[in-house]
Formats: C-alpha cells, sequence, structure tokens
C-alpha cells in the first residue's frame, strides 16, 4: 500500500472508503444484508444529539460485530491508570529526565506510566499524561480507550498503528489521534519506540479557530491524514485489552477486531507532520501569547478556555525589535506540561532533553533560565534569529495537572530543577534607564 492510498486527507470530513469495491450500502446505513455477509455497525463517537458542527459517528461494515468476545476480566497494570490523587499536587517546578527504555520485552500498552493528569473518565474532562516505551510490537493483543482519545506522540522510533478504519504510519515530529473506543494494535518498525500520550478524556479535539489570522495557516485541514479500510481475516486465540474508567480489562476474543472491510463517517483516527504546522508570530514587536502555537484544542463548557491544547515549539524566525525574543517570565491560570521530540528549547539553555518533560502548574512562575536571560537581554537584534531542528510540545490544560506518586518517586525527577533560576540576580537601580 503506497503513501497516496494509505490516508485520506481533511479533519472531520464525512469519509468514505471501501477495501472492497462496492461494499458501502448505497442510500441507507443499515439495509436488511449489507454485501459480502458483513455487519453493520454503528460507532458514535459524540452524543446522538451532539451539535451539527460537533457530532462525529462512523457506519463500520465488519467481519463480526464488536460485541463478539469473551466477558472481560480485571487485568493488573502497575503503572498506567488515572489515580491522579495519590500525592499533593505541588505548585513546585518540576522537570524529568528521558524515561528509560524497558530491558524486558515490553509492547506499547505494557510500556505505558502515568506521569500526571486531572479530572477523569467518570467526569468526561480532563487528562491523563503518560510516557511510553516499547520494544516489541503488540502480538495477539488490541487495545481500545473507553475513557479518552488518545493523543499519540512519537519522540524515538516509529510506531505502525493498525487500527479498525486502517493502517497509520507515524514517527517523530508526527502525532496520531486514536479516537475513543477504536480497537487498534501498536507494532513497531524498529527496535524501540519512546513517547508521549495525552488521554484526552474531555470533548475531542478539533482544529482551533482562527480569528482575525483568517482562513489559513497554523494546522491547515488538508494535512490531517485518516486512513484507508484495510481490514484482517484472521481467526485465532487472541486478546482484547479495554481501558475502562481508569482501569484495564482483558477478554479473550477468538478472532482479530480489525475486520472493517468499510467504513464512512466522520469519527476515525487520523495524523498529523507536525512540520508542516504554519507558524505565526510577530514581525513587530513583543511576541503573541503561545496559543498562536495551538495545533488541536479540546474545548471545555467554557467558551476560550480548553480542557486541553496541544501546542507545538517548531522551528522558526525571531525577528521582533526592541524584544526580548525567547518566552517570557510568565505565570499562567492554565496548568503548561511540556516534552521535547527532538532538538533544543529556546527558553532553556540545558536540562530539558528530549524524552524529558517539564511541569509548570497553576500560577507557578516560570520562564528562560539565567544563561537564556543574559544571552538574549543582550543579543544583537538587527539579524533574526533562526530556531532550528527543534519540536517541542505543550499539554496545556484549564485544571491543576497532578502528578502520580511514580512520576514523583522516579529518579528521572530533577532535583534541583529550580536552580536554573537562582543565578538570575538583582539588577534594580532606580537612576538606571534600561
Ligand atoms: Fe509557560
Amino acid at each position: 500500500m503506497n503513501a497516496s492510498s494509505q490516508y485520506q486527507s481533511g479533519f472531520g470530513n464525512e469519509f468514505a472508503s471501501e477495501a472492497i469495491e462496492g461494499t458501502l450500502p448505497q442510500g441507507q446505513n443499515s439495509p436488511q444484508r449489507v454485501a459480502h455477509g458483513l455487519y453493520a455497525e454503528q460507532l458514535s463517537g459524540t452524543a446522538f444529539t451532539a451539535p451539527r458542527h460537533a457530532n462525529r459517528r462512523s457506519w463500520l461494515y465488519r467481519i463480526r460485530p464488536a460485541a463478539v468476545h469473551e466477558p472481560f476480566q480485571s487485568l493488573a497494570h502497575a503503572t498506567f491508570h488515572n489515580r491522579f490523587d495519590e500525592a499533593p499536587a505541588t505548585p513546585n517546578q518540576l522537570r524529568w529526565n528521558p524515561w528509560p527504555l524497558a530491558d524486558k520485552p515490553t509492547d506499547f500498552v505494557d510500556g505505558l506510566v502515568t506521569l500526571a493528569g486531572n479530572g477523569g473518565p467518570a467526569e468526561q474532562a480532563g487528562v491523563g499524561i503518560h510516557v511510553y516505551t516499547a520494544n516489541r510490537s503488540m502480538q495477539g493483543r488490541f487495545f481500545y480507550d473507553a475513557d479518552g482519545e488518545l493523543l499519540i506522540v512519537p519522540q524515538q522510533g516509529r510506531l505502525h498503528l493498525a487500527t479498525e478504519l486502517g493502517l497509520i504510519d507515524v514517527e517523530p515530529q508526527e502525532i496520531a489521534v486514536i479516537p475513543r473506543g477504536v480497537r487498534f494494535r501498536v507494532e513497531l518498525p524498529d527496535e524501540t519506540a519512546r513517547g508521549y500520550v495525552c488521554e484526552n478524556f474531555g470533548a475531542l479535539l478539533r482544529l482551533p479557530d482562527l480569528g482575525p489570522i483568517g482562513s489559513n495557516c497554523l494546522a491547515n485541514a488538508r494535512d490531517f491524514l485518516t486512513p484507508q479500510a484495510a481490514y484482517e481475516d484472521v481467526d485465532g486465540a487472541f486478546e482484547l485489552v479495554a481501558k475502562f474508567q481508569g482501569a484495564l480489562w482483558s477478554a479473550k476474543i477468538d478472532h482479530s477486531p480489525l475486520d472493517v472491510v468499510a467504513w464512512h463517517g466522520n469519527y476515525a483516527p487520523y495524523k498529523y507532520d507536525l512540520r508542516r504546522f504554519n507558524t505565526i508570530g510577530s514581525i513587530s514587536y513583543d511576541h503573541p501569547d503561545p496559543s498562536i502555537f495551538t495545533v488541536l484544542t479540546s474545548p471545555s463548557d467554557t467558551p476560550g478556555t480548553a480542557n486541553v491544547d496541544l501546542a507545538i515549539f517548531p522551528p522558526r524566525w525571531l525577528v521582533a525589535q526592541h524584544t526580548f525574543r525567547p518566552p517570557w517570565f510568565h505565570r499562567n491560570v492554565a496548568s503548561e506540561f511540556m516534552g521535547l521530540i527532538t532538538g533544543v528549547y529556546d527558553a532553556k539553555a540545558e536540562g530539558f532533553l528530549p524524552g524529558g518533560a517539564s511541569l509548570h502548574n497553576c500560577m507557578s512562575g516560570h520562564g528562560p533560565d539565567a544563561a537564556t536571560f543574559e544571552r538574549a537581554s543582550n543579543a544583537e537584534l538587527s539579524k533574526p534569529d533562526e530556531i532550528g531542528g527543534t519540536m517541542a510540545f505543550m499539554f496545556e490544560t484549564r485544571k491543576v495537572i497532578r502528578p502520580t506518586r511514580q512520576a514523583l518517586d522516579s529518579p528521572q525527577l530533577q532535583d534541583n530543577y529550580h536552580e536554573c533560576w537562582k543565578g538570575i540576580g538583582k539588577h534594580f537601580d532606580a537612576g538606571r534607564e534600561a
């Protein structure tokens, strides 16, 4: 399957795809008999009565309905959960070194480690923030998350995502979103994989409104890719793992659930190449709020206040004059979890590494470290600065992000992060002009 035929382009479109031509019913969704002896099944991603612009559902035409499997049994997982009340939420600035790769056989589900989160699946708001490390493909098992959609941010190694609705290949600097409930298997084309996952319990991620920016820029809809239908007709002894209300469940299933021969609708997985982001910034003085870097947003009940935003800090030119060019010192009513996919982040001289993470919670002061402040305060501004070869991202949430016990106790947590601001001295002189 080549790249051009593997995907359909657009965001939230009414897609239609069939692996066997002539499978999709014409003029109705659920005829008395579906072509090729398939079953028709609707997958609803929003309430039946959600407003039309936000309504998401797809019709799947499959070899067996999703109901066909043995009962679920509880499945223990030591590190993947939604317990965000284990430790006091902290106003301290936190930073973690890159999560180590597993030394024993570990697939994508095994290798999920929950770092932090807020809200939960019961209240259908908030996020779980996880890292994954893996060194082998999921073998004989499939996974779905009933608690939220999964925004996967690979940092090292490619992923091949075999989903009910088709095949997605992602690599670092691309993202993939697997909607709530969609069953999938993660395969590793490379020896190892590591990355981040935002489990979004709230409203589905969507493109932000652009306001005065106009009808183009930031993430353009045509760059989002949804797979074409691809199915497996395989019987065997398999495992279906479900995440349901913060815990994992396992059921035996005697066939591959990736058996959708054709589908149509607007509820489907997708990928996006972050390098396609059309970055907007100041061409006069100062720089805009980092919301200008929003790729996707999950709105909350309060207009303009997201449940979670995905923002990125991609390569770009800094040209503003009379300006402190790096991100400034700030305190934010929202809470900010950051990760680094590659390169160097322009507000930190050292210590924030690819595969690492930082957390700056509601109203916790942060900003450039002492070395960055000194450099940028004295920089020659007649020439532009090129921020190249980097890709950082932020999950920004309206609710405080609560680290898990395992994240706070991990050896990856840096105990000296606060010292990066220690060298910021007092320069105040009432007689000095600037
Ligand atoms: Fe910040």
